[in-house]
């Protein structure tokens, strides 16, 4: 989805007997990320960045006559997409606003009867025949806060005992991670405040100076099992002097691969820039050690208490 709003995304549940609000980090783990309120559908709905790329891969992957299971379907945008040439579309979602709103949508639209829309929730529905095709989008960048992973990895399991070992193609089919080093401006009319940000692919970050080129650091391939432990240490050359004092995160999801094009076609997330905790002065040509841990489905914090950033001594640098 779109991330430029993502602290109003996560509503807390009630908890008996606690007075205070939950952090999010203490929200039962089945429930962060995935309520989305009714309004930011519209969000994601004006977002072409994501809908553009989505249209044209459904396009792709979905032929005349398709089956298509669809899991957290919202609206029914995609689910409608692949309405054009499907015969059959099940669109699975379990807030029951969204269920009812999905129904009332696709009732505009020229195919929208072909799609069924089903109050269930991803981590347990099976269609009720194999499918061709499954689309999900419960996408946040760096796969943190929503169940991407693990309803994927869930629903593989499920359909393999059902349906046996031919499994559907998945949109998107994988996702590559990278990371940024940073120097980033925190202040806000006189106020510092390193906080996390949401920074839209393609405009102007003028805040932001590239200190090292991106680092990938896990690939996502839907195919297989995907592990959710990410952790990672990596080296950066430095390109500029300056402060390292966050770290950019990129994530681009592969939806379709274009055989006999030999391309792809790939959707951005809106960038994630955290702070370090422990800023870093850097020079050109240091280098510089990175390391971060966090599970997939987990939140924001987790990721950004875990960042560290070194300069390598000289010594260690002269022995690589
Ligand atoms: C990022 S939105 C995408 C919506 C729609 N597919 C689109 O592209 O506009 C993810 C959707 O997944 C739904 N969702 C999250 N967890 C779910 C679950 N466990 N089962 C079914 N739907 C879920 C949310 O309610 C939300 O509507």
């Amino acid at each position: 989805m779109s991330l430029m709003e993502p602290a109003v995304r996560f509503q807390r549940p009630a908890v008996a007997g606690t007075p205070f609000p939950l952090r999010e980090d203490d929200a039962e783990p089945h429930f962060l990320g995935q309520f989305i309120p009714l309004h930011y559908h519209h969000n994601m709905l004006m977002d072409a960045n994501r809908m553009e790329n989505f249209r044209s891969a459904i396009d792709a992957a979905v032929f005349d006559g398709a089956r298509v299971l669809e899991l957290g379907g919202g609206t029914g945008v995609l689910s409608c997409f692949a309405a054009k040439r499907a015969s059959k579309v099940w669109c699975v979602e379990f807030n029951p606003d969204m269920v009812e709103e999905a129904q009332r949508l696709l009732a505009f639209n020229e195919n929208g009867h072909k799609v069924e829309v089903v109050h269930a929730d991803a981590f347990e529905y099976l269609p009720p025949e194999p499918v061709d095709v499954v689309i999900c989008e419960m996408i946040h960048v760096a796969m943190l806060r929503e169940k991407q992973v693990e309803v994927i990895n869930a629903f593989k399991r499920r359909y393999r005992e059902r349906f046996g070992d031919r499994l559907p193609l998945f949109l998107p089919t994988a996702a590559v991670m990278a990371v940024q080093p940073l120097q980033q401006d925190y202040d806000f009319f006189g106020f510092h405040a390193p906080i996390m940000q949401f920074q839209r692919v393609g405009a102007e970050h003028a805040g932001s100076a590239e200190l090292a080129a991106p680092a990938v650091y896990s690939i996502l391939d839907f195919d297989d099992t995907v592990e959710r432990e990410i952790a990672w240490q990596g080296e950066f050359t430095m390109t500029a002097d300056g402060t390292v004092n966050a770290l950019r995160f990129v994530t681009k999801n592969i939806l379709a691969i274009l055989a006999a094009q030999g391309s792809t076609v790939d959707w951005l997330n809106d960038y994630l820039v955290l702070p370090l905790e422990a800023p870093v002065r850097v020079r050109a040509g240091d280098r510089l050690q990175v390391s971060f841990d966090y599970v997939t489905g987990g939140s924001l914090q987790s990721l950004a208490r875990s960042m560290q950033a070194t300069v390598l001594p000289m010594r260690s640098r002269l022995v690589a």
